[in-house]
């Protein structure tokens, strides 16, 4: 059997999680669409609904390590050394999330509220505003899931050997720690930037596709038209920001982005992916460009979570093979 490169295409298992519908740009979490959940469901109620575990009633602590590194090996490092109680897990993730955060120690822990209203206040060290935390927590609903993504299949090979949740988290977190994966939300951030400086965004453009760079937050494994995350996150972006040049500045990228990729690569449709407004969205909430990889980590620990539990009820151990073919002398 000859498999294709970087398994596109491949089905290697079923799910009653999510579906994604590429050509359509359609995505459902258990059946109902993004567009019915986001900015409908707070991310703590989206938890139990993906995860079938009941809801934890109480308030989730925070506990306050001091934890070194950027902040997915902080999370890498929170995700091994807090307890975990195998009845409880949605309180332990949330408790993750929240007391990732906390690491950077610049503000209280307000107590009540979303998961994502109290991890705003204590990462930016200021009480958040209600249309930022709907934001968001539009944001960690739209990030929590999006089926066999590869951090989501790193999580599922962890859990069919059996690992506990922690471990098989900790393996989503290395998987989204690429730039190809979850790192492109900052390099948004960073082409914006040089975006608001340049006389002429479609020659900046241009000049980084000549030197044969991607251009981030656009293009996608599975979706052959629009992902739907990024025409929502849009919408919550420009109403948050609606005075903003940087609203106008954004959508005149990806126009221009998206005229350049369609004149160099006919063949292919390479649209805009939920990173693009994701980058956008996060500098208008001010969470540092460094943050956002683990601003939305955080958030997929929910769709983690739910696959670990999937994998480990009815999956069997994954263990591919591979073609060994020496190297030519
Ligand atoms: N900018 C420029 N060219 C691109 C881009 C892009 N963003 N994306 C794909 N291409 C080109 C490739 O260079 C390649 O061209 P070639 O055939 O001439 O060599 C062609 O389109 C196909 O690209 P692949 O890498 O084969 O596509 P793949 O499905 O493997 O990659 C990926 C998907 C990784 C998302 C890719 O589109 C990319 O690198 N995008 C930029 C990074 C990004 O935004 N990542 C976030 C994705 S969403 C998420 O992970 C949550």
């Amino acid at each position: 059997m000859v498999v294709p490169d970087g398994l596109e295409g491949v089905v290697v298992t079923n799910t009653a999680i999510s579906e994604i519908d590429g050509k359509l740009g359609i995505l459902t979490y258990r059946g109902r669409p993004i567009g019915d959940l986001v900015g409908e469901c707070r991310w703590d109620d989206l938890l139990p609904f993906l995860t079938g575990f009941a809801p934890e009633g109480a308030v989730d602590p925070v506990a306050h390590r001091v934890v070194e590194g950027d902040p997915m090996a902080r999370l890498a490092q929170l995700l091994l050394t807090l307890p975990f109680d195998e009845e409880q897990p949605l309180r332990f993730i949330k408790t993750v999330a929240l007391s990732l955060a906390a690491t950077l120690n610049r503000a209280p822990d307000p107590g009540t509220g979303s998961a994502a209203g109290r991890y705003l206040t204590m990462l930016c060290g200021r009480h958040a505003t209600p249309d930022e935390i709907h934001a968001l927590d539009a944001y960690w609903v739209m990030a929590a899931e999006h089926s066999l993504n590869a951090s989501t299949f790193a999580v599922r090979v962890a859990a069919s050997t059996g690992a506990r949740l922690p471990m098989a988290l900790v393996a989503g977190v290395a998987a989204l720690s690429g730039p190809l994966h979850g790192g492109a939300p900052t390099a948004v951030l960073e082409l914006l930037r040089a975006a608001e400086e340049a006389a002429d965004i479609r020659g900046l453009l241009a000049e980084r596709l000549n030197r044969g760079e991607r251009l981030m937050g656009f293009g996608h494994r599975v979706y052959r038209t629009t992902d739907p995350r990024a025409e929502a996150l849009r919408r919550i972006y420009q109403r948050l920001e609606s005075d903003s040049a940087m609203v106008q500045l954004a959508m005149e990228v990806e126009s221009q982005a998206l005229a350049l990729l369609r004149e160099r690569h006919p063949n292919r449709v390479l649209a805009t992916n939920v990173e693009f407004y994701a980058g956008a969205l996060l500098a208008a909430l001010r969470i540092s460009p460094d943050w956002c990889p683990a601003t939305f980590a955080a958030a997929r620990m929910a769709g983690w979570t739910a696959h670990y539990v999937e994998q480990r009820r009815g999956g069997r151990l994954i263990r591919p093979l591979a073609r060994y073919v020496p190297e030519s002398r």
